[in-house]
């Protein structure tokens, strides 16, 4: 097992990767302090991983709950079946919420833990790989607005992230790949030796090789926390997490959530903001055609959908968290492994680079 922190004084908690660790009733109850537990997860997880984690939560007072599985789902109606079920079975302050799924079991779970009673613990279980090396660290949690990924939320750091990477042998291979476009993310922000790992080992990593999948998740998970640790509540570098989003989220809300993956949508999100670099005159066009590759060789798109006109594009983009006082902020590149955060781009440069890109299709 190997074990990070996300060293944030007295809400410091560890992330735990390795196989195994789901049943290991030893390591999860140390971080349960109360009596009572709610289980959160949904109808695609729950078969395949409850059994092995009821074991680790013998003693306590359980419940579980099983939402329905999905993006379209990671809404303020879903919110309210935790809460029933807390009410219900008279959950107090005292509880802790374990979410067991991918990111949005996550956000959903953690967004609930941050408001039930003003704020209870809780844990998270990631079992897809975007959540086990970005999602379920650092706090982040929230459900999505029909006019907005995300718009609804609060910083609410876990108790702990048990990341069990068994749990990745039944992921589709879909979801593999998505995970991996947050996992390039790392390398483009501001890692560029893992960037290059990365070309190398693409082929063992979508063959899922468990020594280079633990590698790539550790190597993700330490990016993230010395991130999150430095700017907890984005105000400044945290901000760089999010290359590639601002497009990626208008992708995800303007064909309908569940449509693209989240990590499909940020993969086309950071070529268009690799383009948008070069178009500036701050990237060289040999950077992108190096991201191009990658993402073709994880199965990642690298253009946007043909359903989107840049004008719609650019009105989902508006209502980007990223965006201050009318003014739009994007995250771009200045090299590989080198992120800046930009304001007030000129939305001529965006259509640009939309048309050129849709152009290439
Ligand atoms: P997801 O939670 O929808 O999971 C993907 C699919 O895989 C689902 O159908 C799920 O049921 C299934 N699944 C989960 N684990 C499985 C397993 N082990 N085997 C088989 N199937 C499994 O999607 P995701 O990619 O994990 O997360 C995307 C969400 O994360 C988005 O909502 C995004 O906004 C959010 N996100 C949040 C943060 C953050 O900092 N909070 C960061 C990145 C992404
Ligand atoms: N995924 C962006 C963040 O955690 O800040």
């Amino acid at each position: 097992m190997n074990t990070l922190t996300v060293d944030l004084g007295d809400r410091s908690y560890p992330i735990y990767i390795g196989s195994g660790l789901l049943g290991r009733r030893e390591v999860l109850q140390r971080h349960i302090s109360g009596h009572q537990v709610l289980v959160v997860t949904n109808p695609t997880v729950a078969p395949l991983y409850l059994d092995r984690l009821r074991p680790a939560l013998e003693g306590k007072q359980v419940a579980e709950v099983i939402l329905p599985d999905g993006e379209q789902y990671k809404n303020l109606t879903t919110l309210e079946q935790i809460f029933d079920t807390l009410l219900q079975q008279r959950f107090d302050r005292g509880c802790t919420l374990i979410a067991l799924g991918g990111g949005v079991i996550g956000d959903t779970a953690g967004f609930a833990a941050a408001c039930y009673q003003r704020g209870v613990h809780y844990i998270q279980i990631p079992t897809t790989l975007l959540a086990q090396v970005d999602s379920s660290v650092g706090g982040k949690t929230a459900v999505n607005h029909p006019r907005g990924k995300n718009m609804i939320g609060a910083f609410h750091q876990p108790r702990c992230v048990l990341a069990d990477t068994d749990t990745l042998a039944t992921l589709p291979q879909r979801e593999l790949s998505a995970g991996l476009a947050e996992v390039v993310k790392y390398g483009l922000i501001r890692d560029a030796d893992f960037f290059d790992w990365l070309e190398i080992h693409s082929a063992a990593l979508l063959a899922r090789d468990a020594q280079q999948l633990a590698h790539a998740i550790a190597r993700s998970c330490r990016n993230k926390a010395e991130i999150v640790v430095a700017d907890e509540r984005e105000g400044g570098v945290r901000a760089l997490l999010n290359l590639g989003h601002t497009f990626g989220h208008a992708i995800e809300t303007g064909l309908g959530y569940g449509e693209w993956l989240h990590g499909e949508a940020i993969a086309a999100g950071m070529v268009l903001a690799a383009q948008l670099s070069v178009r500036l005159g701050w990237l060289e066009s040999e950077q992108v055609d190096r991201l191009r590759r990658l993402f073709h060789s994880l199965h990642l798109p690298v253009i946007p959908p043909a359903d989107l006109s840049p004008e719609q594009f650019l009105n989902l983009m508006a209502v980007d968290k990223k965006v201050m006082a009318g003014r739009l902020r994007l995250i771009l590149l200045k090299g590989i492994g080198r992120a800046v955060i930009v304001d007030d781009i000129d939305p001529a440069a965006i259509v640009a680079t939309l048309n050129q890109a849709r152009s290439a299709e």
